[in-house]
C-alpha cells in the first residue's frame, strides 16, 4: 500500500553544507500493518513523513501510495490525497483551542460536509477511543491523553488507508503513552488501516508488526535497548 524506494531528501543549509535528512530509504507498509520507525531526534523521522504526505518532494527515489507515485500528483490531487487517503497525527497536538472535542475531531470532514453530519460520523470513533462523555469538552479541558485520542479520531475520520503518526506519545506519561499506542494499533488493525509511526519511544516496538531504526537518515537494523525494554504487549 505504501512503498518507499531509495528515497533521498537533502537540505542545503548555510554556506553550501548539505544535511542528508533522508538517505536512500526503502520501506513498505501493508494494509492493516503497523510499522514503527525508531530513531533519535534529528534522524530524519519528520522529513520522511512529510515526504509520504507529499508536503516535501524527494530529491530522488519514489513514494508510492495505493499504486500512485505521490510526486507525480498535481497540487490539487495531492491535497485530495492528504484529505481522503491519509491521516496525519503530527508531532504538535494541533487542536483548536476553545473548540469542542467532537468539532476538533470532525475538522477534516468539514471540508466536505456540514457540522451535524461530521459530528454524527465522528461519534462512533470518539466512543471507540474511549472519549464518550468528553465530546463536548473544549480542547483545553482535555487531558494530554484525551487530546491525543482526539487527534487519532481526526486522522481516522475520513476513512484513510494510511495513517502517519509523528511521535504520538511525545507529550504523554508512561501509562498514557502505552494506552494511546495500544488504541491506535487496535483501531487501525480493525479498520485495515496501515500505520507508519515514527518515534524515539521504545515502547512503540511492542505494538508494531515491523520495527526499523533510522539513524542519520538511513535505515539500520533495530536493536532493542535493554535499558528501555519495550513493554510486553498484552
Ligand atoms: N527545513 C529544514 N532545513 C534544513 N535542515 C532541516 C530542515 N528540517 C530538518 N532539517 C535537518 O534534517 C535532519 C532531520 O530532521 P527531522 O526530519 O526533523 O528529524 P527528526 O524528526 O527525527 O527529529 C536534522 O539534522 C535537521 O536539523
Ligand atoms: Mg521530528
Amino acid at each position: 500500500m505504501l512503498r518507499l524506494d531509495e528515497v533521498v531528501k537533502h537540505y542545503r543549509v548555510g554556506d553550501g553544507e548539505i544535511v542528508r535528512a533522508v538517505d536512500s530509504v526503502c520501506l513498505s507498509v501493508g494494509a492493516g500493518e503497523l510499522v514503527a520507525l525508531y530513531g533519535p531526534s534529528g534522524s530524519g523521522k519528520t522529513t520522511l513523513l512529510m515526504l509520504v504526505a507529499g508536503l516535501l518532494t524527494p530529491d530522488s527515489g519514489s513514494v508510492t501510495v495505493n499504486g500512485r507515485e505521490v510526486s507525480t500528483l498535481s497540487a490539487r490531487e495531492r491535497a485530495h490525497y492528504r484529505r481522503s487517503e491519509l491521516g496525519f497525527i503530527r508531532q504538535s497536538l494541533d487542536l483548536i483551542p476553545g473548540v469542542r472535542a467532537d468539532d476538533n475531531a470532525a475538522l477534516k470532514l468539514l471540508a466536505s460536509t456540514g457540522r451535524r453530519d461530521a459530528q454524527r460520523r465522528v461519534a462512533p470513533l470518539l466512543e471507540r477511543l474511549g472519549l464518550n462523555g468528553r465530546a463536548q469538552q473544549r480542547a483545553e479541558q482535555l487531558s494530554m491523553g484525551e487530546r491525543q485520542r482526539v487527534m487519532i479520531a481526526r486522522a481516522l475520520s475520513t476513512g484513510p488507508s494510511l495513517v502517519l503518526a509523528d511521535e504520538p506519545t511525545g507529550s504523554l506519561d508512561t501509562d498514557r503513552g502505552r494506552e494511546v499506542l495500544g488504541l491506535l494499533a487496535e483501531v487501525c488493525h480493525e479498520r485495515d488501516v496501515g500505520v507508519l509511526l515514527v518515534t524515539h519511544d521504545p515502547r512503540a516496538a511492542a505494538f508494531a508488526d515491523h520495527v526499523h531504526a533510522l539513524r542519520d537518515g538511513r535505515l539500520v537494523e533495530y536493536k532493542p535497548d535493554r535499558a528501555h525494554a519495550p513493554f510486553d504487549a498484552e
